[in-house]
Protein backbone atom coordinates (compact mmCIF):
# COMPACT_ATOMS: atom_id res chain seq x y z
CA UNK A 1 0.00 0.00 0.00
CA UNK A 2 2.73 2.29 -0.24
CA UNK A 3 5.90 2.72 -2.76
CA UNK A 4 9.07 4.70 -1.57
CA UNK A 5 10.70 7.31 -3.31
CA UNK A 6 8.46 7.49 -6.56
CA UNK A 7 8.50 10.73 -7.97
CA UNK A 8 4.87 12.33 -7.35
CA UNK A 9 3.93 12.22 -11.02
CA UNK A 10 3.58 8.20 -10.69
CA UNK A 11 1.45 8.78 -7.88
CA UNK A 12 -0.83 10.84 -10.08
CA UNK A 13 -0.57 8.10 -13.05
CA UNK A 14 -1.31 5.36 -11.44
CA UNK A 15 -3.52 7.13 -8.80
CA UNK A 16 -7.01 6.35 -8.70
CA UNK A 17 -9.99 8.13 -6.72
CA UNK A 18 -11.57 5.58 -4.21
CA UNK A 19 -14.57 5.51 -3.58
CA UNK A 20 -14.47 3.04 -0.72
CA UNK A 21 -15.79 4.01 2.19
CA UNK A 22 -15.14 1.98 5.09
CA UNK A 23 -18.46 1.47 7.50
CA UNK A 24 -18.58 2.70 10.88
CA UNK A 25 -17.90 -0.75 13.13
CA UNK A 26 -21.38 -0.90 14.61
CA UNK A 27 -20.69 -2.55 17.71
CA UNK A 28 -22.89 -5.68 19.35
CA UNK A 29 -25.80 -5.25 21.27
CA UNK A 30 -25.28 -5.24 25.13
CA UNK A 31 -26.35 -8.28 27.05
CA UNK A 32 -27.91 -7.48 30.23
CA UNK A 33 -25.34 -8.96 32.48
CA UNK A 34 -21.92 -7.03 32.06
CA UNK A 35 -19.45 -7.74 34.39
CA UNK A 36 -18.25 -4.86 36.55
CA UNK A 37 -15.13 -6.21 37.83
CA UNK A 38 -12.01 -4.82 36.32
CA UNK A 39 -10.58 -7.10 33.83
CA UNK A 40 -6.76 -6.72 33.47
CA UNK A 41 -5.58 -7.13 29.83
CA UNK A 42 -1.69 -7.82 29.14
CA UNK A 43 -0.20 -6.37 25.81
CA UNK A 44 3.38 -7.62 24.73
CA UNK A 45 4.79 -5.19 22.37
CA UNK A 46 4.28 -1.21 21.65
CA UNK A 47 4.60 -1.87 17.95
CA UNK A 48 1.75 -0.92 15.32
CA UNK A 49 -0.08 -4.04 16.65
CA UNK A 50 -0.37 -3.47 20.27
CA UNK A 51 -0.50 -0.21 20.37
CA UNK A 52 -3.72 -0.26 18.33
CA UNK A 53 -5.22 -2.82 20.92
CA UNK A 54 -4.57 -0.68 23.37
CA UNK A 55 -6.25 1.94 21.95
CA UNK A 56 -9.39 0.36 20.88
CA UNK A 57 -9.35 -1.90 23.53
CA UNK A 58 -9.98 1.84 25.74
CA UNK A 59 -12.44 2.71 22.67
CA UNK A 60 -14.79 0.14 23.17
CA UNK A 61 -14.10 -0.23 27.13
CA UNK A 62 -15.78 3.10 26.80
CA UNK A 63 -18.30 2.77 24.82
CA UNK A 64 -20.03 -0.04 26.88
CA UNK A 65 -18.84 1.73 30.41
CA UNK A 66 -16.34 -1.47 30.97
CA UNK A 67 -13.55 -1.45 33.84
CA UNK A 68 -10.56 -2.42 31.45
CA UNK A 69 -7.19 -2.29 33.00
CA UNK A 70 -4.46 -2.19 30.24
CA UNK A 71 -0.65 -3.27 30.86
CA UNK A 72 1.97 -2.76 27.57
CA UNK A 73 4.97 -4.63 27.80
CA UNK A 74 7.42 -3.21 25.39
CA UNK A 75 11.18 -4.87 25.37
CA UNK A 76 12.93 -1.58 23.75
CA UNK A 77 12.27 1.68 25.34
CA UNK A 78 10.19 3.15 22.70
CA UNK A 79 6.70 2.68 21.22
CA UNK A 80 6.75 1.66 17.23
CA UNK A 81 8.74 -1.41 17.34
CA UNK A 82 9.38 -1.73 12.99
CA UNK A 83 8.22 1.37 12.91
CA UNK A 84 11.13 3.83 13.67
CA UNK A 85 13.27 6.85 12.81
CA UNK A 86 16.85 7.90 12.94
CA UNK A 87 18.56 11.75 12.88
CA UNK A 88 20.84 12.22 9.87
CA UNK A 89 24.34 13.69 11.73
CA UNK A 90 22.21 13.01 15.06
CA UNK A 91 20.77 16.48 14.38
CA UNK A 92 17.57 16.48 17.00
CA UNK A 93 14.13 17.69 15.72
CA UNK A 94 11.38 16.67 14.57
CA UNK A 95 11.73 17.25 10.43
CA UNK A 96 15.43 16.23 10.58
CA UNK A 97 14.20 12.56 11.42
CA UNK A 98 13.95 9.76 8.31
CA UNK A 99 11.87 6.70 8.22
CA UNK A 100 14.68 3.62 8.97
CA UNK A 101 11.70 1.06 8.90
CA UNK A 102 7.71 1.12 7.76
CA UNK A 103 8.06 4.85 6.30
CA UNK A 104 4.77 4.91 4.19
CA UNK A 105 1.13 4.29 4.51
CA UNK A 106 -1.84 5.09 2.21
CA UNK A 107 -5.20 7.92 2.61
CA UNK A 108 -7.28 4.12 2.65
CA UNK A 109 -5.33 2.78 5.45
CA UNK A 110 -8.28 4.29 7.53
CA UNK A 111 -7.09 3.44 11.02
CA UNK A 112 -3.82 4.98 10.52
CA UNK A 113 -5.09 8.39 8.33
CA UNK A 114 -8.10 8.73 10.86
CA UNK A 115 -5.38 8.53 13.81
CA UNK A 116 -3.29 11.21 12.28
CA UNK A 117 -6.55 13.48 12.13
CA UNK A 118 -7.89 12.47 15.27
CA UNK A 119 -4.27 13.42 17.10
CA UNK A 120 -3.75 16.41 15.12
CA UNK A 121 -0.37 14.73 13.61
CA UNK A 122 0.59 16.28 10.69
CA UNK A 123 1.61 14.64 7.49
CA UNK A 124 3.94 14.70 4.95
CA UNK A 125 4.47 13.44 1.41
CA UNK A 126 8.27 13.18 1.49
CA UNK A 127 9.03 10.37 2.02
CA UNK A 128 7.58 9.35 -0.99
CA UNK A 129 8.28 11.99 -2.89
CA UNK A 130 11.85 12.29 -1.96
CA UNK A 131 13.89 14.37 -4.12
CA UNK A 132 11.68 14.45 -7.15
CA UNK A 133 14.35 13.40 -10.55
CA UNK A 134 14.20 10.77 -12.21
CA UNK A 135 12.57 7.16 -11.36
CA UNK A 136 14.32 4.28 -13.12
CA UNK A 137 13.95 0.91 -13.33
CA UNK A 138 17.27 -0.84 -13.68
CA UNK A 139 17.86 -4.27 -14.02
CA UNK A 140 21.57 -4.76 -13.31
CA UNK A 141 22.46 -4.03 -16.89
CA UNK A 142 20.43 -1.28 -18.36
CA UNK A 143 17.58 1.05 -17.34
CA UNK A 144 14.59 -0.39 -18.59
CA UNK A 145 12.64 2.38 -18.29
CA UNK A 146 12.33 5.84 -16.29
CA UNK A 147 10.33 8.14 -15.57
CA UNK A 148 11.16 12.10 -14.88
CA UNK A 149 9.59 13.99 -12.17
CA UNK A 150 9.55 17.25 -14.40
CA UNK A 151 7.30 15.99 -17.10
CA UNK A 152 3.55 16.22 -16.63
CA UNK A 153 1.76 13.47 -15.41
CA UNK A 154 -0.15 13.66 -19.15
CA UNK A 155 3.51 12.64 -21.03
CA UNK A 156 4.42 10.50 -18.14
CA UNK A 157 0.97 9.04 -18.83
CA UNK A 158 1.50 8.76 -22.39
CA UNK A 159 4.98 7.06 -21.89
CA UNK A 160 3.81 4.43 -19.47
CA UNK A 161 0.57 3.60 -21.81
CA UNK A 162 3.14 3.51 -24.85
CA UNK A 163 6.04 1.27 -23.14
CA UNK A 164 3.11 -0.94 -21.52
CA UNK A 165 -0.09 -0.85 -22.98
CA UNK A 166 -2.96 1.17 -22.26
CA UNK A 167 -5.64 -1.38 -21.73
CA UNK A 168 -2.42 -3.43 -19.59
CA UNK A 169 -2.07 -0.26 -17.08
CA UNK A 170 -5.77 0.21 -16.77
CA UNK A 171 -6.73 -3.88 -16.41
CA UNK A 172 -3.61 -4.03 -13.64
CA UNK A 173 -5.48 -1.03 -11.65
CA UNK A 174 -8.47 -2.94 -12.00
CA UNK A 175 -7.20 -5.74 -10.74
CA UNK A 176 -5.46 -3.77 -7.93
CA UNK A 177 -8.80 -1.89 -6.86
CA UNK A 178 -10.61 -5.55 -7.02
CA UNK A 179 -8.32 -7.00 -4.80
CA UNK A 180 -8.03 -4.27 -2.42
CA UNK A 181 -12.03 -3.69 -2.52
CA UNK A 182 -12.22 -7.54 -0.96
CA UNK A 183 -9.39 -6.56 1.64
CA UNK A 184 -11.51 -3.23 3.01
CA UNK A 185 -14.69 -5.72 3.29
CA UNK A 186 -12.44 -6.93 6.88
CA UNK A 187 -12.96 -3.80 8.51
CA UNK A 188 -16.73 -3.57 8.93
CA UNK A 189 -19.59 -6.53 10.67
CA UNK A 190 -20.22 -9.46 9.03
CA UNK A 191 -16.26 -9.78 8.71
CA UNK A 192 -15.66 -7.55 11.40
CA UNK A 193 -14.42 -8.66 14.15
CA UNK A 194 -12.95 -12.66 13.19
CA UNK A 195 -11.53 -14.91 14.90
CA UNK A 196 -10.01 -17.05 11.99
CA UNK A 197 -8.34 -14.70 9.06
CA UNK A 198 -8.09 -17.99 6.84
CA UNK A 199 -11.75 -18.25 7.11
CA UNK A 200 -12.23 -14.96 5.96
CA UNK A 201 -9.56 -15.37 3.31
CA UNK A 202 -12.10 -17.52 1.93
CA UNK A 203 -15.55 -16.04 2.55
CA UNK A 204 -14.01 -12.78 0.91
CA UNK A 205 -12.55 -14.96 -2.40
CA UNK A 206 -8.79 -13.92 -1.72
CA UNK A 207 -8.19 -17.52 -1.98
CA UNK A 208 -6.82 -16.68 -5.41
CA UNK A 209 -4.54 -14.04 -4.73
CA UNK A 210 -3.38 -15.58 -1.85
CA UNK A 211 -2.36 -19.06 -3.18
CA UNK A 212 -0.74 -17.95 -6.54
CA UNK A 213 2.58 -15.99 -6.80
CA UNK A 214 2.15 -13.00 -7.46
CA UNK A 215 3.38 -14.08 -11.28
CA UNK A 216 0.67 -16.78 -11.70
CA UNK A 217 -1.88 -14.05 -10.52
CA UNK A 218 -0.79 -11.71 -13.04
CA UNK A 219 -0.55 -14.37 -15.67
CA UNK A 220 -4.02 -15.83 -15.10
CA UNK A 221 -5.42 -12.27 -14.92
CA UNK A 222 -3.85 -11.44 -18.02
CA UNK A 223 -1.65 -8.64 -17.38
CA UNK A 224 1.40 -8.76 -19.65
CA UNK A 225 4.60 -10.38 -18.73
CA UNK A 226 6.53 -7.00 -19.24
CA UNK A 227 4.37 -4.81 -17.17
CA UNK A 228 4.58 -8.24 -14.50
CA UNK A 229 8.38 -8.43 -14.68
CA UNK A 230 9.84 -4.79 -14.93
CA UNK A 231 7.12 -2.44 -13.79
CA UNK A 232 5.16 -4.55 -10.86
CA UNK A 233 8.20 -6.34 -9.63
CA UNK A 234 10.23 -3.68 -9.27
CA UNK A 235 7.18 -2.87 -6.49
CA UNK A 236 6.96 -6.04 -4.73
CA UNK A 237 11.13 -5.70 -4.26
CA UNK A 238 11.48 -2.77 -3.28
CA UNK A 239 7.85 -3.14 -0.69
CA UNK A 240 8.76 -6.61 -0.07
CA UNK A 241 11.51 -7.62 -0.83
CA UNK A 242 10.54 -10.12 -3.28
CA UNK A 243 10.67 -10.88 -6.84
CA UNK A 244 7.15 -12.26 -8.23
CA UNK A 245 7.87 -15.58 -8.58
CA UNK A 246 8.24 -15.94 -4.29
CA UNK A 247 5.65 -13.76 -3.05
CA UNK A 248 2.00 -14.32 -3.24
CA UNK A 249 -0.80 -12.01 -5.31
CA UNK A 250 -2.49 -10.31 -2.84
CA UNK A 251 0.92 -8.88 -1.62
CA UNK A 252 1.94 -8.42 -5.41
CA UNK A 253 -1.40 -6.16 -5.75
CA UNK A 254 -0.96 -4.67 -2.50
CA UNK A 255 2.23 -3.23 -3.55
CA UNK A 256 1.09 -1.41 -6.67
CA UNK A 257 -1.71 0.60 -4.30
CA UNK A 258 0.39 3.62 -3.90
CA UNK A 259 -2.45 6.67 -3.92
CA UNK A 260 -1.97 9.25 -1.52
CA UNK A 261 1.03 7.99 -0.06
CA UNK A 262 2.06 9.78 3.01
CA UNK A 263 4.00 9.65 6.26
CA UNK A 264 4.29 11.82 9.67
CA UNK A 265 6.12 14.86 10.19
CA UNK A 266 8.66 13.27 12.58
CA UNK A 267 7.58 9.71 12.32
CA UNK A 268 4.87 7.15 12.19
CA UNK A 269 5.62 5.78 14.81
CA UNK A 270 3.88 8.94 16.81
CA UNK A 271 0.90 7.46 15.90
CA UNK A 272 1.45 4.66 17.71
CA UNK A 273 2.71 6.72 20.82
CA UNK A 274 -0.58 8.25 20.59
CA UNK A 275 -2.74 5.31 20.56
CA UNK A 276 -0.93 4.24 23.92
CA UNK A 277 -0.74 7.50 25.98
CA UNK A 278 -4.79 7.81 24.54
CA UNK A 279 -5.48 4.12 26.18
CA UNK A 280 -4.94 5.12 29.28
CA UNK A 281 -2.53 1.66 29.63
CA UNK A 282 0.64 1.56 32.21
CA UNK A 283 3.46 1.46 29.65
CA UNK A 284 6.14 -0.81 30.94
CA UNK A 285 8.82 0.17 28.42
CA UNK A 286 12.68 -1.92 28.45
CA UNK A 287 10.49 -5.02 29.63
CA UNK A 288 10.61 -8.05 27.69
CA UNK A 289 7.96 -10.81 28.51
CA UNK A 290 9.65 -13.93 28.64
CA UNK A 291 7.28 -16.30 30.27
CA UNK A 292 3.32 -16.72 30.52
CA UNK A 293 2.56 -19.08 33.01
CA UNK A 294 -1.68 -20.01 34.74
CA UNK A 295 -2.27 -18.38 38.07
CA UNK A 296 -3.71 -21.24 38.84
CA UNK A 297 -3.86 -24.94 37.35
CA UNK A 298 -7.61 -25.79 36.65
CA UNK A 299 -9.68 -22.10 37.05
CA UNK A 300 -12.27 -21.47 34.88
CA UNK A 301 -11.66 -18.59 33.04
CA UNK A 302 -7.89 -19.18 33.55
CA UNK A 303 -5.37 -15.99 34.77
CA UNK A 304 -2.15 -15.66 33.69
CA UNK A 305 1.17 -14.58 35.58
CA UNK A 306 3.82 -12.83 33.07
CA UNK A 307 7.53 -13.27 34.09
CA UNK A 308 9.72 -10.58 32.60
CA UNK A 309 12.87 -9.30 32.39
CA UNK A 310 13.99 -5.54 32.73
CA UNK A 311 16.74 -4.73 29.71
CA UNK A 312 18.05 -1.63 31.66
CA UNK A 313 19.50 -3.87 34.05
CA UNK A 314 22.73 -5.82 32.69
CA UNK A 315 22.34 -8.51 34.95
CA UNK A 316 18.75 -9.14 33.36
CA UNK A 317 16.59 -9.19 36.14
CA UNK A 318 13.63 -11.40 36.70
CA UNK A 319 10.57 -10.28 37.65
CA UNK A 320 6.79 -11.87 38.56
CA UNK A 321 4.62 -9.39 37.55
CA UNK A 322 2.16 -9.31 40.90
CA UNK A 323 -0.99 -8.74 38.95
CA UNK A 324 -2.86 -12.10 37.20
CA UNK A 325 -4.11 -11.07 33.91
CA UNK A 326 -7.18 -12.31 32.14
CA UNK A 327 -6.30 -11.47 28.79
CA UNK A 328 -2.67 -11.89 27.15
CA UNK A 329 -2.01 -10.37 23.53
CA UNK A 330 1.01 -11.61 21.92
CA UNK A 331 1.62 -8.29 19.53
CA UNK A 332 5.09 -9.25 18.31
CA UNK A 333 6.37 -12.20 15.63
CA UNK A 334 6.45 -14.86 18.00
CA UNK A 335 9.43 -16.58 16.71
CA UNK A 336 11.55 -13.52 17.04
CA UNK A 337 10.03 -12.76 20.75
CA UNK A 338 11.37 -14.80 23.43
CA UNK A 339 8.40 -15.86 25.05
CA UNK A 340 7.94 -19.23 26.07
CA UNK A 341 4.98 -20.77 27.58
CA UNK A 342 3.66 -23.02 30.30
CA UNK A 343 2.66 -26.09 28.76
CA UNK A 344 -0.44 -26.72 27.15
CA UNK A 345 -1.44 -23.28 27.61
CA UNK A 346 -1.47 -22.79 23.58
CA UNK A 347 -4.50 -24.61 22.25
CA UNK A 348 -3.12 -23.73 18.71
CA UNK A 349 0.51 -23.77 18.34
CA UNK A 350 2.27 -20.52 16.36
CA UNK A 351 4.15 -21.76 13.52
CA UNK A 352 7.54 -20.61 12.76
CA UNK A 353 7.65 -18.58 9.49
CA UNK A 354 10.50 -17.70 7.03
CA UNK A 355 11.31 -13.87 7.47
CA UNK A 356 13.09 -11.85 5.15
CA UNK A 357 16.29 -10.36 6.22
CA UNK A 358 16.55 -6.89 4.81
CA UNK A 359 19.39 -4.36 5.37
CA UNK A 360 18.75 -0.79 4.88
CA UNK A 361 21.16 1.60 4.97
CA UNK A 362 20.61 5.22 4.88
CA UNK A 363 23.44 7.47 4.58
CA UNK A 364 24.63 10.94 3.39
CA UNK A 365 26.91 11.81 0.31
CA UNK A 366 27.97 15.04 -1.85
CA UNK A 367 27.66 12.70 -4.85
CA UNK A 368 24.76 11.96 -7.13
CA UNK A 369 24.43 8.72 -8.24
CA UNK A 370 27.17 7.90 -11.06
CA UNK A 371 26.05 8.43 -15.11
CA UNK A 372 28.51 5.90 -15.58
CA UNK A 373 27.10 3.10 -13.51
CA UNK A 374 23.64 3.53 -14.51
CA UNK A 375 25.04 3.89 -18.35
CA UNK A 376 23.21 7.34 -19.05
CA UNK A 377 24.34 10.69 -19.66
CA UNK A 378 24.58 13.15 -17.05
CA UNK A 379 20.95 14.98 -17.85
CA UNK A 380 19.29 11.43 -16.94
CA UNK A 381 20.66 10.40 -13.82
CA UNK A 382 18.23 8.69 -12.03
CA UNK A 383 17.75 10.02 -8.26
CA UNK A 384 15.51 6.89 -7.14
CA UNK A 385 16.10 3.44 -8.59
CA UNK A 386 14.55 0.52 -8.34
CA UNK A 387 15.02 -2.70 -9.83
CA UNK A 388 14.33 -5.98 -11.58
CA UNK A 389 16.32 -8.87 -13.17
CA UNK A 390 17.47 -8.47 -16.32
CA UNK A 391 16.44 -10.69 -19.49
CA UNK A 392 17.04 -14.75 -18.87
CA UNK A 393 17.77 -14.13 -14.87
CA UNK A 394 15.88 -16.97 -12.99
CA UNK A 395 13.70 -15.49 -10.17
CA UNK A 396 15.59 -16.55 -7.15
CA UNK A 397 14.45 -16.48 -3.52
CA UNK A 398 16.53 -15.11 -0.27
CA UNK A 399 19.83 -13.42 -1.26
CA UNK A 400 19.91 -14.38 -4.75
CA UNK A 401 17.01 -13.16 -5.08
CA UNK A 402 18.34 -9.20 -6.28
CA UNK A 403 20.18 -11.17 -9.33
CA UNK A 404 22.51 -8.91 -11.36
CA UNK A 405 21.28 -5.63 -9.75
CA UNK A 406 22.53 -6.70 -6.36
CA UNK A 407 19.76 -4.51 -4.44
CA UNK A 408 16.29 -3.62 -4.27
CA UNK A 409 16.13 -0.20 -4.20
CA UNK A 410 17.83 3.37 -3.64
CA UNK A 411 16.18 6.07 -3.52
CA UNK A 412 17.24 10.04 -2.80
CA UNK A 413 14.85 10.65 0.49
CA UNK A 414 15.79 14.38 0.36
CA UNK A 415 18.84 17.36 0.93
CA UNK A 416 20.64 17.33 4.09
CA UNK A 417 22.84 20.22 5.47
CA UNK A 418 26.16 18.65 6.63
CA UNK A 419 26.93 20.39 9.73
CA UNK A 420 30.49 19.83 9.36
CA UNK A 421 31.28 21.09 5.91
CA UNK A 422 28.29 23.39 5.92
CA UNK A 423 27.69 22.00 2.32
CA UNK A 424 24.23 20.44 1.33
CA UNK A 425 24.53 16.54 0.75
CA UNK A 426 22.27 14.11 -0.66
CA UNK A 427 20.46 11.48 1.79
CA UNK A 428 20.13 8.30 0.79
CA UNK A 429 18.25 4.86 1.20
CA UNK A 430 19.71 1.23 -0.12
CA UNK A 431 17.16 -1.54 0.47
CA UNK A 432 19.64 -4.87 0.00
CA UNK A 433 19.91 -8.29 0.88
CA UNK A 434 23.12 -8.67 2.12
CA UNK A 435 25.23 -5.55 4.26
CA UNK A 436 26.29 -2.32 1.29
CA UNK A 437 30.40 -2.71 0.83
CA UNK A 438 32.85 0.03 -0.07
CA UNK A 439 33.20 -1.24 -3.62
CA UNK A 440 29.36 -1.09 -4.08
CA UNK A 441 29.13 2.17 -2.88
CA UNK A 442 32.22 3.19 -5.22
CA UNK A 443 31.10 2.50 -7.93
CA UNK A 444 27.43 3.47 -7.60
CA UNK A 445 29.24 6.64 -6.91
CA UNK A 446 32.09 6.80 -8.97
CA UNK A 447 34.46 7.97 -6.31
CA UNK A 448 36.71 5.74 -4.30
CA UNK A 449 34.82 5.17 -0.79
CA UNK A 450 37.45 4.13 1.66
CA UNK A 451 36.64 1.03 3.83
CA UNK A 452 36.46 2.80 6.96
CA UNK A 453 33.37 4.63 5.84
CA UNK A 454 31.44 1.74 6.10
CA UNK A 455 30.21 -0.75 8.49
CA UNK A 456 29.88 1.63 12.02
CA UNK A 457 28.25 4.77 12.53
CA UNK A 458 30.71 7.70 11.87
CA UNK A 459 32.21 9.75 14.41
CA UNK A 460 33.53 12.56 14.54
CA UNK A 461 36.31 13.30 12.23
CA UNK A 462 39.53 15.06 12.74
CA UNK A 463 39.89 15.51 9.06
CA UNK A 464 36.23 17.14 9.18
CA UNK A 465 37.23 19.40 5.72
CA UNK A 466 38.15 16.36 3.47
CA UNK A 467 35.02 15.81 0.89
CA UNK A 468 34.31 12.06 2.65
CA UNK A 469 32.32 10.42 -0.51
CA UNK A 470 29.90 8.80 2.45
CA UNK A 471 29.46 11.78 4.96
CA UNK A 472 27.07 9.82 7.74
CA UNK A 473 25.84 6.17 7.51
CA UNK A 474 23.26 4.17 9.06
CA UNK A 475 23.32 0.24 8.50
CA UNK A 476 20.59 -1.55 9.97
CA UNK A 477 19.24 -5.56 9.47
CA UNK A 478 15.67 -6.49 10.27
CA UNK A 479 13.26 -9.40 10.04
CA UNK A 480 11.41 -6.65 8.48
CA UNK A 481 8.19 -8.93 7.57
CA UNK A 482 7.60 -12.78 6.43
CA UNK A 483 8.27 -14.28 2.78
CA UNK A 484 5.19 -13.77 1.33
CA UNK A 485 4.99 -17.24 -0.23
CA UNK A 486 1.44 -18.49 -1.38
CA UNK A 487 -0.65 -19.55 0.82
CA UNK A 488 -4.21 -20.92 2.26
CA UNK A 489 -4.23 -20.84 5.96
CA UNK A 490 -3.17 -18.16 8.24
CA UNK A 491 -2.45 -18.10 12.05
CA UNK A 492 -5.43 -17.33 13.78
CA UNK A 493 -5.90 -14.38 16.37
CA UNK A 494 -7.39 -16.98 19.37
CA UNK A 495 -4.42 -18.90 20.49
CA UNK A 496 -5.74 -19.94 23.52
CA UNK A 497 -8.35 -18.99 26.46
CA UNK A 498 -7.92 -15.36 27.00
CA UNK A 499 -4.97 -15.69 24.71
CA UNK A 500 -4.36 -13.33 21.64
CA UNK A 501 -1.70 -13.05 18.76
CA UNK A 502 -1.41 -10.15 16.12
CA UNK A 503 1.30 -11.33 13.71
CA UNK A 504 -0.85 -14.46 11.78
CA UNK A 505 -1.90 -11.10 9.87
CA UNK A 506 2.05 -10.56 8.76
CA UNK A 507 1.90 -13.28 6.59
CA UNK A 508 -1.37 -12.20 4.85
CA UNK A 509 -0.43 -8.52 4.18
CA UNK A 510 2.59 -7.16 6.40
CA UNK A 511 1.85 -3.20 6.85
CA UNK A 512 1.42 -1.19 9.44
CA UNK A 513 -1.95 -0.85 8.88
CA UNK A 514 -3.04 -4.40 8.70
CA UNK A 515 -1.68 -5.45 11.61
CA UNK A 516 -3.02 -2.21 13.58
CA UNK A 517 -6.51 -3.59 12.09
CA UNK A 518 -5.33 -6.99 13.99
CA UNK A 519 -4.99 -5.11 16.94
CA UNK A 520 -8.41 -3.53 17.01
CA UNK A 521 -9.71 -7.08 15.50
CA UNK A 522 -8.39 -8.86 19.04
CA UNK A 523 -9.54 -5.34 21.06
CA UNK A 524 -13.02 -6.11 19.77
CA UNK A 525 -13.09 -10.18 20.19
CA UNK A 526 -11.73 -9.23 24.13
CA UNK A 527 -14.46 -6.59 24.73
CA UNK A 528 -16.86 -9.48 22.89
CA UNK A 529 -15.97 -12.18 25.62
CA UNK A 530 -16.07 -9.60 28.12
CA UNK A 531 -20.26 -8.62 27.09
CA UNK A 532 -20.62 -12.16 26.78
CA UNK A 533 -20.83 -11.59 22.40
CA UNK A 534 -20.08 -14.66 20.49
CA UNK A 535 -18.56 -13.55 17.60
CA UNK A 536 -20.25 -14.94 14.82
CA UNK A 537 -17.50 -17.46 13.47
CA UNK A 538 -19.31 -18.56 9.99
CA UNK A 539 -20.72 -14.98 8.23
CA UNK A 540 -22.45 -16.46 5.39
CA UNK A 541 -23.18 -13.89 2.87
CA UNK A 542 -24.72 -14.19 -0.42
CA UNK A 543 -23.79 -11.50 -2.32
CA UNK A 544 -20.16 -10.96 -1.22
CA UNK A 545 -20.59 -7.35 -1.68
CA UNK A 546 -17.18 -6.27 -3.69
CA UNK A 547 -19.33 -2.67 -4.74
CA UNK A 548 -18.26 -1.51 -0.95
CA UNK A 549 -14.48 -1.32 -1.69
CA UNK A 550 -15.05 -0.21 -5.39
CA UNK A 551 -13.18 2.39 -6.82
CA UNK A 552 -13.91 4.66 -10.03
CA UNK A 553 -11.07 4.83 -12.26
CA UNK A 554 -9.16 7.65 -13.50
CA UNK A 555 -9.28 8.00 -16.92
CA UNK A 556 -5.16 7.83 -17.50
C1 LIG B 1 12.42 -1.62 6.35
C2 LIG B 1 10.95 -1.81 6.47
C3 LIG B 1 10.11 -1.05 5.69
C4 LIG B 1 8.73 -1.17 5.81
N1 LIG B 1 7.95 -0.33 5.10
C5 LIG B 1 6.63 -0.27 5.38
C6 LIG B 1 5.86 0.78 4.86
O1 LIG B 1 6.34 1.67 4.14
N2 LIG B 1 4.54 0.81 5.17
C7 LIG B 1 3.97 -0.13 5.99
O2 LIG B 1 2.78 -0.02 6.29
N3 LIG B 1 4.70 -1.14 6.51
C8 LIG B 1 6.02 -1.23 6.23
N4 LIG B 1 6.78 -2.20 6.80
C9 LIG B 1 6.12 -3.25 7.60
C10 LIG B 1 5.74 -2.73 9.00
O3 LIG B 1 6.86 -2.15 9.59
C11 LIG B 1 5.26 -3.86 9.87
O4 LIG B 1 4.26 -4.61 9.21
C12 LIG B 1 4.63 -3.34 11.18
O5 LIG B 1 5.31 -2.22 11.67
C13 LIG B 1 4.63 -4.46 12.21
O6 LIG B 1 4.00 -4.02 13.40
P1 LIG B 1 3.80 -5.01 14.63
O7 LIG B 1 3.25 -4.21 15.73
O8 LIG B 1 3.02 -6.18 14.19
O9 LIG B 1 5.24 -5.56 14.99
P2 LIG B 1 6.53 -4.75 15.49
O10 LIG B 1 6.57 -3.40 14.92
O11 LIG B 1 7.69 -5.63 15.23
O12 LIG B 1 6.29 -4.58 17.06
C14 LIG B 1 6.56 -5.59 17.98
C15 LIG B 1 7.05 -4.97 19.29
O13 LIG B 1 7.16 -6.00 20.27
C16 LIG B 1 8.34 -5.80 21.02
N5 LIG B 1 8.71 -7.11 21.60
C17 LIG B 1 9.21 -8.19 20.98
N6 LIG B 1 9.36 -9.21 21.84
C18 LIG B 1 8.95 -8.75 23.05
C19 LIG B 1 8.87 -9.35 24.35
N7 LIG B 1 9.24 -10.61 24.58
N8 LIG B 1 8.41 -8.59 25.37
C20 LIG B 1 8.02 -7.29 25.15
N9 LIG B 1 8.08 -6.71 23.95
C21 LIG B 1 8.53 -7.43 22.92
C22 LIG B 1 9.33 -5.27 20.01
O14 LIG B 1 10.38 -4.58 20.65
C23 LIG B 1 8.45 -4.36 19.18
O15 LIG B 1 8.41 -3.05 19.69
C24 LIG B 1 8.18 -2.11 6.70
C25 LIG B 1 9.02 -2.90 7.48
C26 LIG B 1 10.39 -2.75 7.39
C27 LIG B 1 11.28 -3.55 8.28
C1 LIG C 1 -12.29 6.79 9.78
O1 LIG C 1 -13.02 7.99 9.79
C2 LIG C 1 -14.16 7.98 8.93
C3 LIG C 1 -14.71 9.39 8.90
O2 LIG C 1 -14.91 9.87 10.19
C4 LIG C 1 -15.14 6.95 9.47
O3 LIG C 1 -16.27 6.90 8.64
C5 LIG C 1 -14.47 5.59 9.48
O4 LIG C 1 -15.32 4.63 10.06
C6 LIG C 1 -13.17 5.63 10.26
N1 LIG C 1 -12.49 4.37 10.06
C7 LIG C 1 -11.79 3.75 11.00
C8 LIG C 1 -11.21 2.42 10.67
O5 LIG C 1 -11.57 4.22 12.10
C1 LIG D 1 -3.75 -2.04 36.67
O1 LIG D 1 -2.50 -2.56 36.20
C2 LIG D 1 -1.37 -2.08 36.93
C3 LIG D 1 -0.14 -2.73 36.33
O2 LIG D 1 0.08 -2.29 35.05
C4 LIG D 1 -1.48 -2.46 38.40
O3 LIG D 1 -0.40 -1.87 39.10
C5 LIG D 1 -2.80 -1.97 38.97
O4 LIG D 1 -2.94 -2.47 40.28
C6 LIG D 1 -3.95 -2.47 38.13
N1 LIG D 1 -5.19 -1.91 38.61
C7 LIG D 1 -6.27 -2.66 38.91
C8 LIG D 1 -7.48 -1.91 39.35
O5 LIG D 1 -6.28 -3.87 38.77
C1 LIG E 1 15.29 2.16 29.32
O1 LIG E 1 16.66 1.86 29.26
C2 LIG E 1 17.44 2.90 28.70
C3 LIG E 1 18.85 2.40 28.52
O2 LIG E 1 19.28 1.62 29.62
C4 LIG E 1 17.33 4.13 29.58
O3 LIG E 1 18.08 5.20 29.02
C5 LIG E 1 15.87 4.54 29.69
O4 LIG E 1 15.72 5.61 30.59
C6 LIG E 1 15.02 3.39 30.18
N1 LIG E 1 13.62 3.77 30.09
C7 LIG E 1 12.70 3.41 30.97
C8 LIG E 1 11.32 3.94 30.74
O5 LIG E 1 12.95 2.69 31.91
Amino acid sequence: MWLRGLAPSVGTVISVICAAQVLAVSSATEPEHVSRETRNVAIIGAGAAGASTAYYLRKYAEEHDLAINITVFEKTDRIGGRTLTINPFDINGPSESVELGASIFIKLNAILYNATREFGLETTTREQDGVGGILAFWDGDKIRFDIDGSHSAWRTAARLAWRYGYYALKNSQALMHKTVGKFLNLYEPPYFPFKSLTQRTYELELLEETSLTGEEFLRKNKIPDLLSHEFIQALTRVNYASNLAHIHGLETMVSTAPEGAMSVVGGNWRIFDKMVQASGATLRANTSVAYIDLEKQDSKPPKYILKTQSSSDYGAMEETQDIAFDDVVVATPYQFSKISTAGGLLENTIDEIPYIKLHVTIFSSPFPLSAAYFKVAPPKVPTTVLTTLADGESPLDGVQGAGKAGFYSISTLRLVLNPKTGKIEYLYKIFSPEKVTPEFLSALFGVKVPDSFVGEILQDDADAKAVEPISWYYPHVFHSYPKGFPRITFQDPVIGDGLYYTSGMESFISTMETNALMGKNVARLIVDSLLGVDTEEAAVIEDLGYERGQSVLQEL
